[in-house]
């Protein structure tokens, strides 16, 4: 039987990148049965006619949690249910909001089943630390879904840095943006004041890519927020300015909120730039990862919601294109990031023997491209740090290696 994949999660990232990469990998016969779980029947019932997915994926369906024509109440236990059913050694993907990553991650290893989840893992370091030695007694595999990884973009200055060609970091600024409409979304549920904050939704990307460059890791952490409303009334840290110092003494100032104008260009805004030291010189790594050189003004604005007549879209993290049919293809870091993740997962669920199995997670963690609990939970110090930090007026929080991790 080809492996089963179950999606845990309807919402936004399942839509938009998730479940089409795993149709396409169920095209080139990859996978098998998709099945995606979420709170309420109605979001799967809009996710089964999304009408992006059917012109692409024809033919395509997932087997629905709750079905799709029960009624639209809250079944928050039927992922355990769901889970339950699968058999061993097959793959969960986590797509629900931040604050529910760890008792879903826990659910799909108490069932052997190998995970791949979106970013951050979870919200708390002892949490990560816990995945990691589960997973490594069962021997499955989890993957953090951090896909700027997979921009080739990122895995350039990794190899030029490791090569010494950009010399050692020292300062840096990173922003990311999304687009004030989010605010509209189910995030005013979740990425309040108490669970979460636009640095720890958004920023952890570039904390995240920072070390996958350059291999340092961060030893202090800054934040200062500042609350707004949402719709709901609900009020969340929606802008924020964050300092990053790291085991160099290098230093990394991210930006990040909902707040980029409706109207301007492209899906957000978004980039890095990395000044560093040579023996004799300067050098540089600058990373515009909104703008990518294409200017596009359309005769009308696209239903998509944030369309803009005029756009700059990125050709690189999630694109359809026609190569002929039938559908469309998908291409960009979006999917090569699932596929990869969920192709290590295949690996190792192909693999009876334990200790063999147990062999290639370390692989996995000492190749250092998939995060892992293992080898990125500086993340999950991070965003412990940075709560903690935000919460207390942006004091810094210092954060602890060695036997006892921990922060300050
Ligand atoms: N760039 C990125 O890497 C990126 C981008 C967007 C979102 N994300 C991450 O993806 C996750 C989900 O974000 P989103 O934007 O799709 O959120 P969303 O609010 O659009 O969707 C959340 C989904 O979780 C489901 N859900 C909630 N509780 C559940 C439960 N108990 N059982 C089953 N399903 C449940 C909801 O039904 C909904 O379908 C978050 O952790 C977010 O940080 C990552």
């Amino acid at each position: 039987m080809k492996p089963q994949v179950t999606i845990v999660g309807g919402g936004m990232i399942t839509h938009d990148q998730i479940l089409p990469s795993l149709y396409e990998m169920q095209r080139l016969d990859a996978i098998g049965e998709i099945s995606v779980c979420a709170l309420r029947s109605g979001i799967l019932r809009e996710l089964a006619e999304a009408k992006g997915i059917a012109r692409a994926f024809p033919g395509h369906s997932f087997r629905a949690f709750p079905a799709l024509t029960s009624p639209d109440t809250p079944q928050p236990s039927l992922y355990r249910d769901v889970i339950r059913e699968m058999a061993p050694g097959n793959v969960v993907i986590v797509a629900v909001p931040d604050p529910l990553h760890y008792e879903v991650v826990m659910a799909a290893l108490e069932h052997d089943q190998h995970v791949c989840c979106v970013k951050p893992l979870v919200l708390q370091h002892s949490q990560a630390v816990e995945i990691g030695k589960e997973a490594f007694a069962r021997g499955l595999v989890v993957g953090v879904e951090y896909h700027k990884r997979f921009d080739d973009r990122s895995l350039m200055a990794r190899r030029r840095y490791r090569q010494g060609l950009f010399g050692d970091f020292r300062l840096g600024t990173a922003c990311l943006l999304e687009k004030w409409y989010y605010r509209n979304s189910n995030f005013q549920n979740w990425c309040t004041k108490e669970n979460s904050d636009a640095f720890t939704y958004i920023g952890c990307h570039y904390v995240d890519l920072v070390h996958f460059i350059t291999g340092l890791l961060p030893t202090a952490v800054s934040v200062y927020g500042i609350a707004d409303s949402y719709p709901n009334g609900n009020e969340g840290y929606l802008w924020t300015d964050a300092r990053i110092l790291w085991n160099n003494g290098a230093c990394l100032n991210v930006q990040n909120a909902l707040g980029f104008p409706d109207e301007a260009p492209g899906t957000n805004t978004q980039g890095l730039v990395m000044y560093c030291r040579g023996r004799e010189n300067g050098a540089l790594i600058s990373h515009s990862d909104q703008y990518r050189g294409l200017k596009y003004s359309y005769t009308e604005k696209s239903e998509d919601p944030g369309a803009t007549i005029y756009a700059e879209p990125s050709p690189d993290y999630f694109q359809y294109v026609d190569l002929g049919g039938p559908g469309l293809r998908p291409v960009g870091y979006g999917y090569r990031s699932v596929d990869y993740i969920v192709r290590a997962c295949l690996r190792a669920g192909s693999e009876k023997s334990l200790s063999r199995r147990q062999e290639l997670l370390a692989e996995i963690d000492a190749a250092g491209v998939i995060a892992t609990p293992v080898n990125s939970s500086y993340n999950e110090l991070v965003v412990e740090a940075g709560r903690k930090s935000i919460l207390n007026g942006g004091r810094t929080v210092e954060i602890r290696y060695g036997d006892h991790p921990g922060i300050g």
